[in-house]
Parts: C-alpha cells; structure tokens; sequence
C-alpha cells in the first residue's frame, strides 16, 4: 500500500503557492461549491472534529486555511465511507460522484484495487491508529490543479514542455473522539522539464511497463507516445 509513519510535526505542507492556493480555493467554493464541497447527513459529529484539529470552525473554513484538500471517512455498513469533503484540486475524480460510497466504491476505476488492494485497505483503516501517510504520481497535461474530469481525448496530444508532474501527499489520521478518520491530500506539481533527468527516466521505464488498463485509467493517451518519445526513447 506504500503508507510510512507519519510525524505529525510534518503533518501540512505550506510553500510558497500558498497564498495563490487559498485564494484559488475560495473562487472555487464560491463558484463551484457543489463541485468542491459535500458532506452527507450525520457526519456533522466528525467534520466538526476535523475542523477543530485544524482551528477552523467548520470543514470548508479548515479547508481554506491549509493547501490540502480534506475528506473524512466515516465507518458504518459497508464499510469506510467518504462522507465529506472538501476537495478542490482532485486529479481527474468528482467530490459528489465518491460521496457516501465506501473505498471499494471509490476505488472501483482503480485497475487492480479489488483484487490486490481492497480488502488490505479496509484491514488497514480498521486498524489505523498512527498517522501514516503515501506519496503517488500522476502526468498531466496542464498545471491547471482543479481537476474533477479527465481530459477530452479530443484535447489532442501535448508537446513535452507541456507535461507536468503531479504527486500528491496523502496522509491518514484517526479523529479520536468520533473514531472518523481524516484523509489529506496535498498535491504538489513541477514542469517536467524542470525534474531532475535520472528521475523522469525511471518514470518514463515505469509508463512504458504501464498494462493498457492503467494507460487508459490514468488518460495517458493525450501524453504517452510524446512523453516516451522524448525520456525514454
Ligand atoms: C492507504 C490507503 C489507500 C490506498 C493504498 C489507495 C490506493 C489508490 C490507488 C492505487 C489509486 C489509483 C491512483 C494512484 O495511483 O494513486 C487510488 C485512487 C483514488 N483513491 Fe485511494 N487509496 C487509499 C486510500 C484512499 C482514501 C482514504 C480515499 C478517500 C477519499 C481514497 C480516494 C481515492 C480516490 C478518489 C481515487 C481516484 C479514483 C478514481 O480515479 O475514480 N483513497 N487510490
């Protein structure tokens, strides 16, 4: 699953964007609140302990004061579900579409969760009670960070000073008094060009192994043959 202890005195990552992030956020909310922000009923108990974690005294305000996006996973039948969340820069998933639905749900498009990962993760969450968290990776075409859908293919192919490295640093924590847990994720992003050489050539071997169903999963046609092309020729 590839989760480490997490220290919490390294719990949110603030940089220098975040200024330009919170602000971006607060456009978000005002303009696309349904998109970026939903809680089902009855989670009221442990969205308000994760606010209160945070200083804030709600979820979209905590939302706004870090540059993480916030969920909160609530355990009932069937099991670890998303219950709220405030989410503005998702890598091509939708907030409303996830909601209310438990990880195997949530994970459904994922090539290979159910199979290698699903029952692993409920397993995991049951039993969490150190912060842990879990780095992933992603190419994208644009550095545009509110990302609810995937591409159109009919976005045509990028050239390769286009292409950007996403990775988001999610982290895991139990709220105690409510027993919900708190999934951040902060996303952080860098021009390809910019990242160093020895880096993007394991990348590029790690794409190339890449079965078609996470080529597809992860919209790489728009990418692929050009990002090949150039780092792993
Ligand atoms: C340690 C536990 C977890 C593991 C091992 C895991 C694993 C994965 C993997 C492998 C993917 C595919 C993209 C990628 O490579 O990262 C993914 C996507 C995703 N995960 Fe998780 N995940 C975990 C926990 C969570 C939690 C707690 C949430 C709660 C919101 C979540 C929400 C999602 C969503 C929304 C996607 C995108 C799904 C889509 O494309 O429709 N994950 N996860």
């Amino acid at each position: 699953m590839g989760t480490r202890s997490l220290d919490l005195t390294a719990w949110l990552i603030g940089d220098d964007d975040r200024d330009a992030q919170l602000a971006y956020k607060r456009r978000l909310l005002a303009e696309r609140h349904d998109v970026v922000s939903a809680a089902r009923r009855g989670c009221e108990a442990a969205a308000a302990e994760a606010a209160a974690l945070m200083g804030a005294p709600d979820l979209e305000g905590a939302a706004l004061l870090v540059q993480e996006d916030l969920c909160v996973l609530v355990r009932r039948e069937p099991g670890w579900c998303l219950d709220a969340g405030v989410v503005c820069f998702p890598s091509m998933w939708s907030l409303r579409a996830k909601l209310g639905r438990p990880m195997a749900e949530i994970h459904g498009p994922v090539p290979a969760y159910a199979e290698e990962l699903g029952a692993q993760v409920d397993r995991f969450l049951d039993r969490l009670d150190r912060p842990v968290w879990r780095r992933n990776w992603f190419i994208h075409g644009s550095s545009e960070l509110h990302q609810p859908e995937p591409p159109p293919l009919s976005a045509g192919t990028c050239a390769p000073e286009d292409l950007w490295l996403r990775s988001e640093r999610q982290a895991l924590r139990r709220l105690p008094s409510t027993g919900a847990l708190l999934f951040t994720i902060r996303t952080q992003q860098a021009p390809l060009v910019v990242v160093p050489d020895d880096l993007v050539r394991r990348l590029a071997a790690a794409v190339r192994a890449w079965p078609p169903e996470l080529v597809a999963y992860r919209s790489a046609a728009t990418w692929r043959d050009v990002f090949l092309e150039r780092y792993d020729p």
